[in-house]
């Protein structure tokens, strides 16, 4: 595999941009291929076998644009279908859960963790069962917070209508005496601040995107990946591929990633 090539990045839509801001930070020589699902978010509230069908779809798409790894940058993806990926992709294949899980388990004092995420995250208990075959005593609390995607998607990130939602959400988590709260859903890093504030400076905020483009980097340095060579400007570096509303998106993740975004193409995800 040539080490040069791409890193595929995906997410239902615009959350796994910030595990695309991490990556760009923490391994700024590599490529990025990044796909948004953006015709088909939410993945939170769809069932175990649809979002594994669209996964491997993506996956496809991914293969044909010669990336050397995947990073499954959405926390239903990891929860319900990392393994099928694996299978499919037969490159090195990450997800976001197993290494927010890691940080939190270290983390926490009390031994007492809070995991928000979307309906199919919590409900899967993904992160009570990695935190616990590291931390058996762990005590893991989870809370879906299913319209954080859409306040999000809104682009509501310091709106009063957001406090008022993270105060609901939040409460029953801030009254159980966590230290470590982990944001198990990729969106959620844009309204961190926010979550930040309902919860208090006691509670450790763990963001999985940060944890995953360190293990990234730490998977291609052990398979010998890493792309040695620096990009000029304008040489491709970052390609994006969206399912639907291209423009928005465009519009949207120039928001978050400092790197300009000047276009974004939308592909027929269901062809692959
Ligand atoms: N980005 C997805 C995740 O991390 C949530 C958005 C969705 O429901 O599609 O779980």
């Amino acid at each position: 595999m040539n080490n040069s090539a791409p890193i595929g990045v995906f997410d239902s839509g615009i959350g796994g941009l910030t595990v695309v801001r991490e990556i760009m930070r923490q391994i700024p020589n590599e490529r990025i291929v990044y796909f948004g699902d953006t015709a088909r978010v939410p993945y939170g509230t769809k069932s175990k076998e649809t979002v594994t069908r669209y996964s491997r779809q993506i996956v496809r798409f991914l293969k044909k644009q010669d990336v050397k790894a995947i990073v499954a940058a959405c926390n239903t993806v990891s929860a319900y279908a990392l393994d099928e990926i694996e299978k499919e992709a037969d490159i090195p294949v990450i997800g976001v859960v197993k290494p927010g899980a890691r940080v939190a388990a270290d983390t926490t004092k009390n031994r007492k963790i809070g995991v928000i995420g979307t309906e199919a995250t919590i409900g899967s208990r993904i992160y009570t069962r990695y935190i616990k075959e590291i931390n058996p005593d762990a005590e893991v609390l989870g809370k879906a917070c299913p319209l954080f995607v859409s306040l999000v998607e809104e682009g509501l990130l310091n709106d009063p209508v957001t406090d008022e939602i993270a105060m609901r959400y939040l409460s029953s988590l801030i009254d159980s005496g966590i230290d470590t709260l982990i944001l198990g859903c990729t969106h959620y890093p844009l309204i961190r601040s926010t979550v930040g504030k309902v919860m208090g400076e006691g509670v450790t905020l763990v963001n999985p995107a940060y944890e995953t483009a360190r293990e990234l980097r730490k998977l291609l340095e052990q398979e010998k990946m890493l792309n040695g060579q620096s990009h000029e400007l304008g040489t491709n570096q970052y390609r994006f591929f969206v399912s639907d509303g291209a423009e928005r998106f465009i519009k949207f993740a120039n928001s978050i990633i400092k790197y300009g975004i000047l276009s974004a193409k939308t592909i027929n995800i269901e062809e692959f």
